[in-house]
């Protein structure tokens, strides 16, 4: 049943600061979270919007190591380009803070300690993989081995990369660790376990049957997560990034990553609001939804869950809205492969085109499916959607009113039924919105406002004011009037969607929009006016020209719809083009870029199966005696003239000065060496081979070649040049 909430807290899933955030991440989380909390704040609700920095974790470590840094270094870069990239972007959230903050480091501290206290966990001891070398236990990622699913010879004790199989490091064949190449062992270590295996009752009948209304991909990921049966988890690692583990005799030990980050949301809400967190966290009329990517399900609707239950004193999720995965160009995102459109690249590259990239990544959401990305489909939804449809609309109406009224909404009006019944169309697809909104329908809620657009468009294409305005003015001035008003709907609907260009709009309607309470940590613009807490939406209201206020006419979600949102007489500001085309030329810079990605990933490919070729030692040959040595007569020789064996493409015909006589030997060297090379160069042979006719040539003797694991041969030659003839042994 549906219950009133007096607050809404939404998080964000915590991206690792070991990397920028892309294009997945935006439309999988970030993307449609600020489209909710916008829309919420713009029907005057109280919404806390959360996320920051996951600082902590095993991969960071890893970053650090191969970069000589320190982890600390990567997540202080990281952090801080996610977070002007977010900005940027319009996704103002009310704090963006870090899991490595000291705010954080207590409060997950006393978390585990609370549920330590409480018994709620329990301890096991367990063989894990340990470094004899480095004198260190080893995460399943510093251990790398070949996978024996695909064969890939640099899989990790978690995963293979290749062929994208999850591992345990048992599994690896001739595992290595990372850090010093020495084969682990195995060691005892003691861990702390959450036992989710007693929440799963609860959990069963809190998610299978409490929120059937749950998206039907978190919804089935849970109940299969529950079918299999839940284990205990460990919460602690053998690591030295992370929170210590708050407890006697775990030296050495941290929280796990995935125990402190979601704490992480309740850490940056206090540091926030230091004296009024707890009303966001324990006050059942909180309504909590988490945000996060498909990979976070069972961490944010099995794991945090039950840390909150075993903890006792807060609230839980409502809704944990969950998107499927977003490809780029028809392959998979890849922060490894950098098969990626980066957020901090896209800010640089496309200045003043934030709302584009918010737009296509919600037109075409992965709600229900794994989608594409590609740079025609961003292009073609921008030129033909955003410019041609409700851009276009936009300027055509301002445009006219300066000309034909001087920027004054037109008073005077001489209305017809198209006018009525365009503007009757507006409170349905209002209504369709919200509906699509409150279900966390995002790309069905941004059809919407677009339809609102296309009614707009068509509306103005029909009546044709330019037209109008050679013979009948007041016939104009209702057009127009008409017009602006579904303007002002276009600049409240879209101002969850693509705020940029809403606040344009606004400005060029001269017109401001009021918002749900101002949490926020001074960080950012605000692109609406936030009510301060406690201040009262009264001062919004002084009625004169007909407008809500005395200065700028301040309208809200509920104005959407109505006929008369802005007045007759109302002064507005200038026409400015709300978007602009992108050209053929940067599309294709952007594609250029990837396929120039795809070729120094291939490059990169070949190289490394190459150099893991080359590396592949031959199996030792059987002992063999002095004696066996010794029969061998191994020499110095010189190449006196070489030639290709006719017909052949691997032969070469060498004529040789062994100093003990001048011969002929045929070698299958040909891939190697041209016959050029080969003149003039002082080799080894095995002089006493038994003769053997090759291609109808007597060849006596053999070269001696080094070859190693790709196949790749090279002659030895001695380090100086000897006489021809001098004996190896
Ligand atoms: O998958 C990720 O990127 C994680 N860093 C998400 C953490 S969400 C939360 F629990 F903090
Ligand atoms: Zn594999």
């Amino acid at each position: 049943m549906e219950k009133n909430f007096k607050r809404t807290l939404v998080t964000c899933a915590l991206p690792y600061a070991n990397g920028p955030v892309h294009i997945g991440h935006l439309a999988g989380v970030y993307v449609p979270a600020d489209i909710y909390v916008r829309y919420l704040r713009m029907r005057g609700e109280d919404v806390l919007f959360i996320c920051g920095s996951d600082e902590h974790g095993v991969p960071i470590t890893i970053k650090a190591r191969t970069q000589g840094v320190t982890p600390q270094d990567i997540v202080d870069k990281y952090h801080g380009i996610i977070k002007d990239s977010f900005l940027k972007l319009g996704i103002n959230f009310d704090i963006y803070s870090r899991t490595t903050s000291k705010v954080h480091d207590k409060n997950a501290s006393e978390f585990f300690r609370k549920l330590y206290d409480d018994d709620k966990f329990i301890t096991k001891e367990s063989e894990q993989y340990y470094d004899p070398e480095a004198k260190t236990f080893l995460a399943d990622r510093y251990i790398i081995g070949t996978c024996p699913k695909c064969g890939n010879p640099g899989a990790y004790g978690d995963q293979c990369e290749k062929c994208g199989s999850t591992l345990s490091p048992e599994e690896l064949i001739d595992p290595k660790s990372k850090l010093s190449g020495a084969q682990p062992i195995k060691k005892k270590t003691k861990h702390w376990y959450l036992p989710l295996d007693r929440y799963e009752p609860w959990l069963r009948d809190w998610i299978l049957e409490q929120h059937k209304e749950w998206r039907s991909n978190v919804y089935g990921q849970c109940k299969s997560w529950l079918d299999g049966g839940l284990q205990p988890r460990a919460v602690s690692r053998d690591l030295d990034w992370g929170v210590p583990v708050p407890v006697e005799g775990a030296e050495g030990k941290v929280l796990y990553v995935w125990f402190d980050a979601p704490i992480g949301y309740i850490s940056n809400t206090q540091e926030l609001l230091p004296e009024s967190w707890e009303k966001w966290w324990k006050d059942k009329d909180t309504r909590l939804i988490h945000f996060i990517g498909k990979d976070n399900i069972v961490f944010h609707c099995i794991v945090f869950p039950s840390m909150l239950k075993a903890e006792g004193s807060y609230i839980l999720p409502d809704n944990v809205p969950s998107n499927e995965f977003l490809n780029l160009e028809g392959d998979k995102i890849s922060t490894s492969r950098n098969w990626a459109v980066w957020l901090n690249e896209y800010v640089d590259d496309f200045p003043g085109q934030e709302d584009v990239l918010r737009y296509v990544l919600c037109a075409n959401a992965p709600e229900t499916k794994d989608n594409d990305f590609t740079w025609k489909d961003f292009q073609q939804r921008n030129n033909s959607e955003l410019v041609a449809i409700f851009g276009n609309f936009v300027n055509r109406a301002v445009v006219l009113t300066h000309k034909y009224f001087g920027g004054k909404v037109p008073a005077d009006l001489k209305p017809e039924p198209i006018d009525s019944e365009t503007l009757a169309q507006i409170p349905a697809l209002k209504e369709s919105l919200e509906a699509n909104i409150g279900t966390f329908h995002f790309r069905e809620a941004l059809k919407d406002a677009m339809s609102i657009a296309r009614v707009g468009n068509k509306y103005i294409s029909d009546t044709e004011p330019w037209k109008v305005a050679k013979t009948d003015m007041d016939r104009t001035a209702s057009i127009l009037y008409t017009s602006l008003q579904i303007c002002s709907d276009l600049a409240i609907a879209f101002e969850p969607f693509t705020p940029f260009a809403a606040e344009k709009l606004r400005k060029m309607l001269g017109i401001g929009i009021e918002a749900g309470t101002d949490h926020r940590k001074g960080e950012g613009t605000p692109t609406v006016n936030f009510f301060k807490e406690g201040e009262s939406r009264a001062l919004h209201t002084v009625p004169s020209c007909g407008c809500k206020s005395a200065g700028e006419p301040v309208v809200s979600w509920t104005d959407l719809g109505k006929t008369d949102i802005i007045k007759p007489g109302h002064q507005i500001g200038e026409a400015e083009l709300l978007f602009s085309k992108v050209e053929d030329s940067v599309v294709e810079a952007q594609v250029a870029k990837l396929q120039a990605t795809k070729e120094a990933n291939a490059a990169a490919a070949k190289d490394a199966e190459a150099k893991e070729a080359a590396s592949h030692i031959a199996e030792p040959k059987p002992e063999v005696t002095f004696d066996d040595f010794g029969k061998m007569d191994i020499r110095t020789a010189t190449v006196l003239a070489a030639e290709r064996v006719p017909k052949t493409d691997k032969l070469l015909k060498l004529s040789i000065d062994t100093g003990i006589d001048r011969r002929t030997i045929v070698s299958g060297i040909a891939d190697y060496y041209s016959p050029e090379d080969m003149v003039g160069k002082q080799i080894c042979i095995l002089a006493n081979l038994q003769p053997k006719v090759i291609r109808g040539i007597e060849s006596r003797g053999m070269i001696l070649m080094a070859k190693q694991g790709d196949g790749k041969m090279r002659f030895i030659t001695p380090q100086e040049v000897l006489i021809n003839g001098a004996v190896i042994n």
